[in-house]
């Protein structure tokens, strides 16, 4: 990197410069703080922006993380001031916190732009805080580094590995099938939850505290400390200190989030075996920063990537593991040395990808496999299309079953997902092992909010016949923690007349992975005969909901709303005083 450019004026010093009324109100307010004098000298003033929410439980424990943050901000000659935002908890969010991470964004970015900030550090833990925080920071594009929560430590019950989510599935689906009791499931609650931290599977929240250190945006190591480590307050503390010098320097998240920083996030997100909801995120980040980035760029980068990391839901181990074995350094050296990363590719550090990972080492060979000796040959997500997906689907071929990767099989059509809950335990039901369970409705705009309903579980009928994987297509999304055939994200979503919304019961569903197509053997003058006769669903009548609904885009284009498209920059013309 190059020196750092004159310092003068900074953003901050628009308003806490000089002698004017104006300054004074600005400094006179924050001095009710205890703040002295020269806290306002023309030192940087970063932001750290606190998804802190005891209703995120993943977050609860983000107010000691940001003193840390604070901490290095000061060592370094900068003025930390934390501030909060929006933060959205999976668990506990309804109708779901997708349908708020538009909302989130914004708040996010208009706090920082509306404020004196020269710089911020986001604090992001639960699934969608991470791309919310992000993408409203790289709307406004002023110096940007973030820093992750960290995993829980592993789960535990009756000496095996538990992972988030994961074994809620597995455990819900062993109950029906007769295999486990009510009180043990009751009893695995409490040793799946047990410290600080977010998820510790391979879903959501770790793919997306992986894809930031992928994209050069969070100091290496960021992904896999576990939050009650005591080297995640010592990185926090770095964070700190670093995005001082980020300022100084003036580096911006459109310096580092570059089209190469996408690529290699994208091989990344393969490697580990990662979530599917980190397509919709990144191509939402993209084109907050102006980088074309498209579904086919998903299926390109990632279709020869191999599955290094031997993680749930994909595999056998935990992040804690994840972290002692090497962590994403090590996975991401792994890459390059099989040049399937851009080396070049700058970072939060001031460094390139290439040295940030060049000490990497292994410690375990079984948590982070070889190239020559991966998990899955193939682990970047499939991108299928066809009649059903003409604007494209995702699959997780990780977390698939080999045997159904070609399928031919009869539609079982749910409505929605109420329409699933209602039909899915009637003995009346026909359905089979064979069958291709559609769901309808789960979309961005249909739900609203693209839940995660797409892996919906099996009948006990089929469960107790030993079925343990069945082809399963929808508009929806899925925890990232889940697993099985499932076909997500089918784009154009049902709620707007995409053809998942004419798939009958009984019509014939080609599914075939390898060929990446996705098929619905119907002749296109009965399709044309079922669309004269489809109506769309109501909009929400007003509130927030309907604004969603009225502006979000298809999942194929990352589901954010159309107004917030591209970088809106820091400026503000005007003050009230
Ligand atoms: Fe917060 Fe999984 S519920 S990360």
């Amino acid at each position: 990197m190059t020196d750092p450019k004159p310092p003068s004026p900074r953003r901050s010093q628009l308003w806490f410069g000089g002698t004017t009324k104006d300054a004074f109100i600005h400094r006179s307010w924050m001095k009710n703080q205890g703040l002295p004098a020269d806290s306002f000298d023309g030192r940087p003033v970063i932001g750290i922006c606190n998804t802190w929410s005891e209703l995120t439980p993943c977050n609860h424990h983000f107010r000691e993380l940001a003193q840390r943050v604070k901490q290095g901000v000061l060592q370094a000659g900068g003025l930390a001031l934390e501030f909060p935002v929006s933060s959205l908890g999976e668990t506990l969010m309804r109708p779901t916190a997708m349908l708020f991470r538009n909302l989130a964004s914004m708040d996010v970015e208009e706090a920082i732009r509306a404020n004196p900030l020269d710089g911020v550090v986001l604090l992001a833990g639960c699934d969608k805080t991470t791309p919310s925080t992000l993408m409203g920071a790289a709307s406004v594009n002023l110096p940007t580094l973030m820093v992750s929560g960290g995993p829980m430590l592993n789960g535990v019950f009756r000496g095996e590995r538990i992972g988030s989510g994961t074994h809620v599935w597995k455990f819900s689906e062993a109950v029906k099938a007769g295999e486990m009791t009510s009180a043990q499931f009751m009893q695995a609650e409490s040793c799946m939850s047990r410290s600080a931290g977010h998820c510790m599977t391979m879903g959501t929240a770790s793919t997306m505290a992986s894809m930031i250190e992928a994209l050069g945006i969070a100091l290496p190591g960021n992904a896999a400390i576990p939050a009650v480590d005591s080297r995640r307050y010592e990185l926090a503390q770095r964070a700190g200190r670093q995005i001082v010098e980020l300022v100084k320097h003036d580096v911006r998240p459109s310096a580092i989030l570059t089209r190469e920083a996408f690529e290699n996030a994208i091989r990344v997100c393969g490697a580990i075996g990662g979530s599917t909801d980190a397509v919709v995120h990144l191509l939402a980040i993209a084109v907050r920063v102006g980088v074309p980035l498209t579904l086919a760029d998903w299926d390109r980068c990632g279709r020869d990537v191999p599955t290094l990391v031997n993680l749930m839901p994909s595999g056998e181990y935990l992040m804690e593991d994840f972290y002692y074995a090497g962590g994403l350094p090590l996975v991401m050296k792994r890459l390059l040395d099989a040049g399937l990363l851009h080396g070049d590719a700058p970072s939060v550090t001031m460094a390139t990808l290439r040295d940030n990972v060049a000490d990497a080492e292994c410690f375990n060979d079984q948590v982070i496999r070889p190239l020559d000796k991966p998990l899955v040959e193939q682990g970047g997500l499939a991108v299928l299309r066809g009649n059903l997906a003409p604007d494209g689907a995702v699959l997780k071929p990780s977390a698939a079953s080999a045997a159904l990767m070609r399928h031919v099989g009869r539609a079982v059509v749910f409505e929605s997902i109420e329409d699933y809950k209602a039909r899915i335990e009637d003995p009346a039901l026909v359905i089979d092992a064979t069958s291709v369970m559609v769901l309808k409705n789960c979309g961005p705009r249909g739900y609203p909010g693209m839940a995660e309903v797409g892996n919906m579980g099996l009948p006990a009928k089929l469960l107790r016949d030993g079925v343990t994987d069945m082809v399963r297509i929808s508009d929806a999304r899925m925890s990232g923690t889940a697993y099985g055939t499932v076909v997500l994200h089918v784009a154009p979503e049902a709620a707007v007349g995409g053809v998942l919304a004419l798939v009958r019961e009984g019509d014939e569903i080609e599914l075939d992975v390898p060929a990446r197509r996705l098929e619905l053997r119907v002749a296109p003058d009965e399709l044309a005969r079922r669309r004269a006769q489809w109506q769309a669903p109501e909009p929400p009548a007003s509130g927030y909901a309907r604004l969603y609904v009225d502006h979000v885009q298809q999942a194929s284009e990352g589901a954010d709303l159309d107004f917030l498209r591209g970088c809106r920059g820091d400026f503000v013309a005007r003050d009230s005083h």
